[in-house]
């Protein structure tokens, strides 16, 4: 049996001819009659010998041109990044291109009655021969969704196919497959954001306009009970304030639009970085120290979002390090790349979260409740900006002991010496 298959099927790719050549798959049935040139009267029957040479040689030429023709078309079928599927009214499977193949693993089998059930019985291509049956009777196109293997999914048009040279004669229908899966992951991305941003705007929001009716409505409240109104005000403002800012360097980032890039001292803006958070740091009474030892180093890129990433990292290991603890910068050459550690005694990150807290809006439940005001943005932010310079983000934590945040990016150029 498995030897007559083998034959058969020998048989059905030398039928495909330039077709199969072109990696386009069709069954045995179809060889199209009217794609024989019309030879006029006669049947191209010639019957003297020069008549008969011109003839063949025109015959040749034509046959030629057709296979081109095939070719040509075969490769266009072949190289679409849809699945196609073409089946004939009965039901066969008559046509298909790779990428059908790759996407419901179709394979010559399909053209053998005696040997394609198991594989056209499977899901989800019994229901894409399902759907094409009912369109090949009905005339009528259908769109469906359909779960397929590995949690994916395929969306799936098909439309009645006839022939338009011979009167409309069905000829079935044609099933285009597209996998949606990343389309539909995008679409939930970004339907999460937009939830999450607004439920970060509506705290705040509600909390201002909250206070603000009271102090309209209270004609009798204390100085402090009004003042400590005012400062919560205050806070919300600079909460959104920066829950903007954030959002629009994220966007910014993001987009295509042309960026402004320059090449600059990359010591000056952490030792910069560096100085805005020491403040906090001393407030707090941690030990903050930040250790540039390393030659000038000259990066080319955006030197704000630079700078952001730089003082999220310190920031975050000093918002998330409790009093008394200690944050360390070190910033040193490796290569031709420019590493920068800040190592912190904070309350670290659990192994689960490692990855998450890159993720917009991603906050540990901890520091939801550590009444630090964060939005969940900084680190997606610095990751963000770090790929755009072609370096990284990376973490080593321990929970309870502290955390290591390195991030690496590529220098345009080391120089010896600060003259340079
Ligand atoms: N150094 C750190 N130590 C412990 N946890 C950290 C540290 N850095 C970040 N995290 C955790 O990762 C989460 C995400 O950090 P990220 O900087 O993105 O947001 P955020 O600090 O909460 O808010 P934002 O930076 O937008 O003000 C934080 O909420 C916190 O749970
Ligand atoms: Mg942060």
């Amino acid at each position: 049996m498995a030897s007559c298959f083998g034959l058969v099927a020998a048989a059905a790719f030398a039928l495909a001819g330039t077709a199969f050549a072109a990696g386009l798959l069709i069954g045995r049935r179809r060889a199209r009659r009217d794609a024989v040139p019309d030879l006029g009267p006669g049947g191209g029957r010639a019957d003297r010998g020069t008549d008969a040479d011109s003839l063949s040689l025109r015959l040749a030429e034509m046959t030629a041109r057709t296979n081109d023709r095939n070719n040509y078309v075969n490769s266009i079928f072949a190289s679409i990044e849809d699945g196609l599927v073409v089946v004939d009214p009965a039901g066969q499977v008559v046509l298909f291109n790779p990428k059908a193949s790759e996407l419901l693993g179709l394979g010559p089998e399909v053209f053998f009655e005696d040997r394609a059930p198991e594989v056209l019985r499977r899901e989800p291509v019994a229901a894409v021969l399902g759907l094409c049956a009912n369109v090949s009777e009905h005339r009528v196109p259908e769109v469906r969704r359909l779960k397929a293997a590995q949690n994916r999914t395929f969306e799936v048009r098909i439309v009645p196919v006839a022939d338009k040279y011979l009167g409309n004669r069905n000829f079935g229908s044609l099933a285009v497959v597209k996998d949606i899966t990343e389309l539909l992951r995008m679409e939930n991305v970004k339907k999460d954001f937009v939830a999450a941003v607004s439920h970060e705007f509506r705290t705040p929001l509600t909390l201002i306009s909250g206070f603000l009716e009271l102090l309209k409505t209270q004609d009798g409240m204390d100085d402090r009970d009004r003042s400590r109104a005012l400062e919560i005000m205050d806070l919300e403002a600079e909460r959104l304030k920066r829950l903007v800012g954030e959002l629009l360097a994220l966007s910014e980032i993001g987009s295509d639009l042309p960026r402004d890039e320059t090449e600059f001292d990359a010591r000056t803006v952490i030792a910069d970085a560096a100085e805005s958070l020491r403040p906090l740091a001393e407030r707090k009474g941690q030990a903050f120290t930040a250790e540039l030892a390393l030659p000038p180093c000259t990066l080319r890129g955006n030197e704000s979002w630079f700078f952001l990433a730089v003082k999220n990292l310190l920031e975050n290991a000093v918002k998330y390090t409790p009093d008394g603890g200690s944050v360390a910068l070190t910033a040193r050459r490796r290569g031709q790349f420019l590493e920068i550690r800040v190592a912190d005694t904070g309350v670290g990150i659990a192994p689960e979260d490692r990855e998450r807290i890159f993720e917009r809006f991603y906050r540990v439940e901890k520091a939801r409740g550590s009444g630090s005001g964060g939005s969940g943005l900084g680190l997606a932010l610095a990751r963000d900006a770090a790929a755009i310079f072609g370096g990284s983000v990376t973490v080593e934590s321990e929970a309870g002991i502290g955390s290591t945040f390195t991030l690496t990016l590529p220098a345009a150029e080391w120089r010896t010496h600060d003259g340079a």
